[in-house]
């Protein structure tokens, strides 16, 4: 603890890493505060609220694409298998795939314990004789399985196309590091969401009710909240745009009236017009999709899509690399 905090009474609880990331992301041009951020306890009730939104498709398109080919997914991946979940969060999908085939154990991985423990707990009570182990972790980061499961054949679940929200050089070492902690032999199911329309696309990150505006300002709220800051939020707008050469959707805010403010004692300026970058959502054609997987280590075997192709679940399995012709 510093002396001044401990003068003061009060010592700030803010995740050092979350203060290092908006120190940094402030003073650099372009300006960018890294996506993981949003979801404090207020960013993951908003985002649970984009996911019902009219106007964002990808979370019922997936829904509605495992319900469908579950018997297929099934099929393919055979009984046995532990699934290990990346970023499990509330594990929404979880009970589809669990339910659809025969799992011999759930593994889910978060960062956030408390969420990890409550669903892991609601899904044993739903899935009762399966093996639920929880790892509390960053599945950024090389994992280690418990040794019960080591025996049995792995199958990693990664849906949401969280994998979009990684520029391709982090999706390729993410999805090399799954295939480590996985091992040969397992298979991973993968949400991803396709390039399509344009207006779609837009809409989608900005929404008529304003709740993903809400989504991307919630930052700054929480800056303020967490790091003594005095952003004057109102002078920030949310833009979400679509930048066709990374075929991605990048939300901004922006400012609109030349501002300047300060966080744990440091001053920053921003002239109108001038951007905060917040998050990049990546967005995959289907031969993008089969080439980013083969770069990371996993062959792709099978995919459902809807009928408009909106969102794809593809199935990829670690073989051994092959490496010509
Ligand atoms: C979590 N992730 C896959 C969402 C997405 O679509 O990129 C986050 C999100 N941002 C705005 N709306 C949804």
């Amino acid at each position: 603890m510093l002396k001044q905090e401990i003068e003061d009474g009060e010592a700030s609880l803010a995740d050092p890493a979350f203060r290092a990331d908006v120190l940094t992301g402030l003073a650099s041009r372009p300006r960018a505060i890294p996506a993981r951020w949003f979801y404090d306890h207020r960013g993951s009730e908003l985002f649970e609220a984009i996911t019902d939104l009219p106007e964002y498709y990808p979370t019922r398109t997936e829904r509605a694409i495992l319900v469908e080919a579950g018997p297929a997914i099934a099929a393919a991946v055979g009984p046995g298998r532990a699934v290990v979940e990346f970023g499990s969060g509330s594990s929404a999908k979880t009970p589809l795939l669990l339910g659809a085939i025969e799992p011999a154990a759930y593994i889910p991985i978060d960062i956030s314990g408390d969420f990890l423990r409550e669903s892991a707990s609601e899904l044993a009570a739903q899935f009762p004789g399966l093996p639920v182990l929880p790892i509390e972790a960053d599945f950024l980061r090389p994992i280690a399985l418990p040794d019960g499961i080591a025996a049995m054949p792995k199958l990693g679940f990664f849906p949401g196309s969280t994998i979009g929200n990684m520029i391709p050089h982090s999706s390729v070492d993410l999805l090399r590091a799954m295939r480590a902690s996985l091992g040969t032999g397992a298979m991973l199911l993968i949400g991803m969401d396709r390039v399509k329309d344009v207006d779609v696309l837009v809409r989608a990150y900005d929404d008529a009710a304003g709740v993903t505006a809400r989504f991307n300002l919630n930052l700054l709220e929480r800056i303020n909240r967490e790091l003594a800051g005095t952003i004057p939020v109102d002078a920030f707008a949310h833009r979400a745009i679509w930048n066709d050469m990374r075929a991605r959707i990048e939300m901004h805010l922006e400012a609109t009236r030349d501002v300047a403010f300060s966080i744990e004692g440091r001053n920053f300026a921003m002239a109108a017009g001038e951007t905060i970058h917040t998050e990049n959502s990546h967005k995959y054609g289907e031969r993008d999709a089969r080439i980013l997987l083969r770069a990371g280590g996993w062959t792709p075997i099978s995919e459902w899509t809807d009928a408009e192709d909106r969102f794809a679940l593809i199935l990829a399995e670690a073989q051994p690399p092959r490496l010509a012709p």
